[in-house]
């Protein structure tokens, strides 16, 4: 390890060999964390090409279970986000493509800090389960095209345990050791076509546009080198996503969206994924006969249909996408009012994060309970013009302290001009 790290130092290329033994070295416990620390250092200096970057990808992947999907009938497809705020991409999107009868097998997670979980919002209907064997995780794609499964604890600890080491020592943002940790949790997940969701702006991990496209690039070539069919979209995450933040309220409007209602932000974010991921099925052989296939969906409520059918197959109440008024709802309505008078210029998406978090909707430490029925609704979304008085958006509290803080951090996420602001696009570039 010594000689490793001292290659690295001087920047030099590490082999496959050489990043495979310190891998599976680090993950046995074998190599101490204080060397790791220094090769992770090292790295963030001296980079890693493309190659070291898949090896060590690939290493990180091989850590644990790789699933095997062989048994699900067609081209898998699943679709990864970098993570925001009211990102409920996932529940709108994924029984679209499983209503066109393209196999969704997809693995998610929970939130953490001001970014949300998939996993938390599905347990919003009772009784639904994610805690799938893989028996029942493929049966259930091949029976109804669609499953969403926990991250299993075997699903490359390479990588879990790397990633806390890096989060600790000041090793995170370094774009090709981002890049492989995403990456080898997804080729574990066994999917044939993977599109990935690359946010960009102050909600996002990536806060600027061309790092964005870097780390998009980066995650693109690994997962083609890998032998995966590969999209990626950069998308907008300058303001929160669509209007709802907080578990039950983005199911709601997850809800509404898969009844043609949906945010416009949303949307569009939707339908850019989603045609990539019926190109990357072969169900279409254009983006516009993707986009027409998928606005069917919505249009003929095959998509809301396809939802209630997967929440009851995890054993969920199917009524309640039927009845949303039945999710948990906060008994506390408080509205945030606005004192200017100006347009919005933008709101910071983090501090919306935390006004949840503060709510009780989301999760300080990986074991934090969380309130599935708070969370915050905005009236006002970027360029919208205001008046005093009007109410910029309603929280969703169980506790009239907690919901007076969050009333402060949403003001202050707000930022209001005199002038009417740019528009923004929400894609902002595709890679393949
Ligand atoms: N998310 C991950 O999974 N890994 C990183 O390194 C950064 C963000």
């Amino acid at each position: 390890m010594y000689d490793i790290i001292n290659k690295k130092k001087r920047g030099c290329v590490l082999t496959q060999e050489e990043i495979r033994f310190m891998t599976e070295g680090y993950t046995k416990g074998e190599i101490p964390d204080y060397q790791m620390s220094a090769l992770m250092m090292a790295v963030c200096f001296q980079g890693m090409t493309e190659e070291e970057t898949l090896a060590l990808t690939l290493a990180m992947r091989d850590s644990g279970e790789v699933l095997d999907l062989s048994e699900i009938e067609g081209i898998k497809v699943d679709k990864h986000s970098t993570g925001g705020v009211g990102d409920k991409t996932s529940l709108v999107l994924t029984p679209m493509i499983a209503a066109l009868g393209i196999p969704v097998a997809k693995m998610s997670g929970r939130g953490l800090g001001h970014t949300g979980g998939t996993i938390d919002k599905l347990e919003c209907f009772p009784g639904f389960s994610t805690e799938l064997t893989k028996e029942q995780f493929c049966q259930n794609v091949n029976r109804i095209k669609m499953a969403i499964m926990g991250q299993t604890a075997d699903l490359a600890p390479a990588d879990k345990k790397l990633y806390a080491l890096r989060d600790v020592t000041a090793t995170v943002e370094q774009l090709s050791l981002i890049a492989s940790s995403i990456m080898s949790k997804k080729l574990a997940a066994g999917a044939d076509a993977i599109v990935l969701d690359v946010k960009t702006g102050n909600g996002a991990f990536m806060k600027e546009e061309k790092d964005a496209f870097a780390l998009a690039r980066e995650m693109v070539q690994i997962g083609k080198n890998a032998g995966k069919r590969m999209a990626a979209v950069i998308t907008d995450m300058e303001q929160p996503l669509g209007n709802a933040v907080g578990n039950s309220l983005e199911v709601k409007e997850a809800i509404l969206s898969l009844n043609g209602l949906g945010p416009k932000d949303l949307m569009d974010v939707v339908y850019a994924l989603g045609a990539e991921m019926v190109l990357a099925a072969e169900k279409a052989a254009t983006e516009e006969e993707a986009r027409n296939l998928l606005e069917q969906t919505i249009r003929e409520k095959t998509a809301l249909d396809k939802f209630a059918e997967f929440v009851e197959t995890q054993g969920g109440e199917k009524q309640y996408v039927y009845q949303p008024e039945l999710l948990p709802a906060a008994g506390i309505q408080m509205q945030v009012i606005n004192t200017d008078t100006g347009y919005v210029g933008g709101i910071l998406a983090e501090e919306i994060g935390l006004a949840n978090l503060i709510l009780g909707g989301g999760r300080n430490t990986k074991d934090s309970p969380v309130d599935l029925s708070v969370g915050i609704l905005l009236h006002k979304k970027r360029g919208q013009a205001l008046q005093p008085g009007e109410a910029l958006a309603t929280i969703y509290a169980n506790d009239m302290e907690q919901a007076k803080e969050a009333y402060g951090k949403i003001v202050g996420a707000y930022r209001i001009q005199p002038q009417a602001p740019e528009e923004l696009l929400m894609v902002k570039g595709i890679l393949r």
